[in-house]
């Protein structure tokens, strides 16, 4: 008997038909509606759901496993990044952030003598910092009327708010936490994305941009970072909040910049602000002020990237091999002059 093969074939031919055309009209038309390149060039704006919407046409070297920074460390032993020249590039990281519609605050205190570091600060800034970028700069001053007349980049301002005079510099460098962590409470949150808090009597060389943006950022002491970990000037009184032990510790971090997203860096000032006051109420006053209690609490709450001195280096005419940049800089002062005390 001859077997009848034509249902078998009907059957297979309609499935084939079917699975064809459901397979066109309902992946590839999508495929196709989401994919509006043509040359790899985007012609319209793409679906932002797929993240097609990444570095097109973007030409940068290619990335590499195998070559890059080979004379430090680029990665802490908990994963975070340690920026440094020659780790990330600018054109790349650049454009991936454009695409998110981030601004940045940044903090600064001038208060008495302090004021005459505003003009250089502010003007390296907008050479330097967060270039193309929508950056505010919270400054607080006990002199409003001596705040330059700075000609701002567009989405660039300045916000002046007056804060009373205070005697004490060991109380306006700690003092600072208790005002951020009121900025960052309320009139921020809705208002900024990132935020950086920075010594005024500085001044930016080179780039200081968006490769610095995490939760949690703090910067490599430019004096320490080549020093064992007992030789840190840590708080070592175990009477102080900031105390920590000399088999303790990873880096030893500026007071002088730090930053991260809005509610890290309020959580952060918040407890700076009140292990502060613990102190005071003891009447004891860690050895670095601000920077012992941030030390502190860096070793309990690790920071998500970390900067290295190139990002508040400590002198324009030092230099280091493992320094290619100078970024950001302390200006040379003469502390028993600029100090209402000492
Ligand atoms: C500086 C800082 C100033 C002020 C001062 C207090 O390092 O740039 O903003 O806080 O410390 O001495
Ligand atoms: C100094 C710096 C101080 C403080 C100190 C810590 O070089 O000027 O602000 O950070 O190191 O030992
Ligand atoms: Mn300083």
């Amino acid at each position: 008997m001859r077997p009848n093969f034509f249902p078998l074939v009907f059957v297979g031919v309609l499935l084939i038909g079917l699975f064809y055309l459901g397979f066109n009209s309902i992946w590839l038309s999508d495929f196709r509606c989401n994919t509006p390149q043509t040359n790899g060039i985007t012609k319209e704006k793409p679906h932002k759901d797929l993240g097609l919407h990444s570095l097109p046409g973007l030409l940068y070297k290619q990335s590499s496993v195998l070559n890059g920074r080979a004379d430090v460390v680029c990665v802490t032993p908990w994963l975070a990044p340690i920026v440094w020249e020659g780790t990330f590039d600018p054109t790349l990281i650049d454009s991936i952030y454009k695409q998110q519609n981030i601004t940045i605050a940044t903090t600064i205190f001038a208060l008495g003598k302090y004021t005459r570091f505003l003009k250089d600060f502010l003007e390296s800034a907008e050479q330097h910092f967060f270039v193309g970028f929508q950056v505010h700069y919270y400054l607080f001053t006990d002199q409003p009327e001596a705040v330059p007349d700075i000609k701002f980049g567009e989405e660039r301002q300045l916000k002046v708010q007056t804060v009373p005079k205070m005697d004490r510099w060991q109380d306006i460098t700690m003092g600072r936490m208790e005002m951020i962590a009121k900025l960052t409470e309320s009139e921020l949150v809705n208002e900024v994305d990132y935020i950086f808090c920075l010594d005024v009597d500085t001044k930016f060389y080179a780039r200081w941009s968006v490769e610095a943006l995490g939760s949690l950022v703090g910067v490599i002491h430019p004096w320490f970072f080549n020093y064992p970990r007992d030789q840190f000037t840590y708080e070592r009184r175990p009477e102080s909040q900031a105390f920590i032990p000399p088999e303790e510790g990873d880096f030893y971090y500026a007071g002088g910049a730090f930053g991260g997203s809005i509610q890290e860096v309020h959580k952060l000032t918040k407890t700076c602000n009140e292990q502060q006051k613990i102190d005071a109420a003891k009447s004891i006053e860690a050895i670095w002020h601000d920077e012992s209690h941030l030390n502190k609490y860096f070793l309990y709450n690790k920071p998500t990237k970390a900067l290295s001195p190139e990002y508040l280096w400590r002198n324009i005419n030092a230099h280091s091999d493992t320094i290619k940049t100078i970024r950001f800089c302390s200006v040379e002062k003469d502390v028993a002059e600029v100090r209402p005390n000492l």
